[in-house]
């Protein structure tokens, strides 16, 4: 839940901030196109307004300077040509002006310039007219006048565009400004909420990890406690059978003997004696050998090693299979507990070898080293192969025991193919494994 909510914090934040520089990036644009291009353009246009105004002034000069030998009409058509292009610059400065200017601005610099020019029309009739004096004086008092005041107030608006330009430029840094700050916020936040999330998975992967170690000791301490509460009952039964049941028949079958003796011989009492004294002896049998299956008793008289003597041969004509047997180092007493788990993997190996591997000859190997007890047993067959359809516990039980042992366990394939099962049991904590 925690880590969902982390996930969504994140994915919001970076929505949240990609929409808002794309947000500031159009004011951007929109600013630099509206303001700052259009400025440009209507500075242009008003610099060309400015050249015009100075060539008039040029021309005024000129006209009043008395060493030209020409009639003031002579400059009408310069008068023209000037007026066609400062009406045309003008009439596009104010279409890329207009957003800017008060009306009251806009009509000052037009009705100016219709006056100069009405002023100008005038001081030409004049000139026509013949009356070359009136017009210069013309010049002199009206258009030179009107004409310096339309470039003061062109010049003032050039000023005005400057001004604004760098209010533009102004509002641009302070764009890049807060679009920086909030790139630190943003990356602040984000790190923050990543962080959060990391930690809290880390946290929660922690717990899981825990729960499940504590689950799977539980699990092998229940298995071993199973195992061992089934060793020590096998045990229970084994002896009882064979000392309480094996004393009876045995005590059951002199009994019958004596009895046999007493009767007259060749009658058919004694052979009818005998006969019992048989199935006495065959029960005898029966019991101890089933007492012998729970619970080896010669696991606690002779030991694992004669155990083992005795088992493999046993197995070898139950299980139809030719087993090499090594043993190799010097035997020592195993504590009764260990060994019959010992002995269980064993048994449970070989029987695997036999249902599984499919091999009719097995190599056991049992040494007794100084520092610990290695049991091998090995078969060239068909080997591990995928998992069976119903999983046994023999391999899990087997596991199992080896813990109970202190020891090690490995299943392996071996190099020919087959498998091999090494139990390795140290001996130093062996002797203080108590059942
Ligand atoms: N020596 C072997 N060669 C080939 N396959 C083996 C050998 N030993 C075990 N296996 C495979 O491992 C599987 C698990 O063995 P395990 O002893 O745990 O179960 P099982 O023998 O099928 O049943 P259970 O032992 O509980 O009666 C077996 O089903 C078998 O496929
Ligand atoms: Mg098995």
């Amino acid at each position: 839940m925690g880590l969902f909510l982390g996930l969504i914090i994140t994915l919001a934040a970076v929505v949240a901030y990609s929409w808002y520089v794309t947000l500031q990036v159009a004011g951007l644009r929109a600013l630099q196109s509206n303001l700052v291009d259009r400025n440009r353009k209507d500075s242009l246009q008003l610099l060309r307004i400015q050249d015009d105004l100075n060539s008039l002034a040029l021309a005024m000069r000129d006209m009043l300077d008395n060493d030209e030998p020409y009639p003031l009409t002579a400059w009408s058509s310069q008068f023209q040509r000037i007026r066609t292009d400062l009406d045309d610059a003008l009439q596009k400065e104010q279409q890329l002006g207009v957003t800017r200017r008060t009306p009251e601005q806009s009509r000052y610099l037009e009705s100016s310039l219709s006056q100069f020019w009405d002023a100008t029309d005038r001081t030409f009739s004049l000139a026509r007219d013949g009356k070359e004096k009136d017009a210069r004086d013309q010049i002199r008092l009206t258009l030179q006048a009107r004409q310096s005041a339309l470039g003061t107030a062109v010049a003032r608006l050039l000023v005005e565009n400057n001004e604004s330009e760098e209010l533009a430029a102004k509002q641009v840094a302070a764009i890049y400004d807060r679009v920086q700050r909030q790139a630190y916020i943003f990356l602040g936040a984000t790190l923050t909420a990543i962080l959060l999330t990391s930690l809290y998975l880390i946290r929660s992967n922690r717990r899981l990890f825990a729960q499940l170690a504590a689950l799977s000791n539980q699990r092998s301490e229940l298995a071993q406690q199973l195992i061992s509460t089934q060793e020590s009952t096998l045990r229970y039964i084994s002896r009882e059978l064979h000392d309480e049941f094996g004393q009876i028949l045995t005590a059951v079958g002199s009994m019958l003997g004596r009895a046999e003796k007493h009767a007259p011989e060749g009658s058919p009492l004694r052979t009818e004696l005998r006969e019992v004294n048989e199935i006495a002896q065959a029960t005898l049998d029966n019991v101890r050998t089933l007492s012998q299956a729970l619970h080896p008793v010669m696991l606690d008289e002779s030991g694992l090693e004669g155990t083992v003597d005795w088992y493999i041969p046993t197995v070898e004509k139950q299980n139809g299979i030719v087993i090499h047997y090594e043993k190799s180092g010097t035997p020592y007493a195993m504590n009764g507990g260990s060994g019959v788990h010992v002995y269980r993997i064993l048994q449970e190996a070989l029987n695997n070898v036999a249902r599984h591997s499919g091999a009719k000859e097995s190599w056991v190997r049992l040494r007794f080293r100084p520092e610990a007890l290695e049991l091998e047993i090995e078969d060239h067959g068909r080997g591990f192969s995928a998992p069976a359809a119903k999983p046994g516990i023999g391999l899990v039980a087997m596991r199992e025991r080896a813990e109970l042992l202190h020891g090690t366990i490995q299943f392996t394939r071996h190099a020919q193919g087959g498998t091999l099962v090494r139990l390795r049991v140290p001996r130093e904590r062996q002797e203080t494994n108590a059942e």
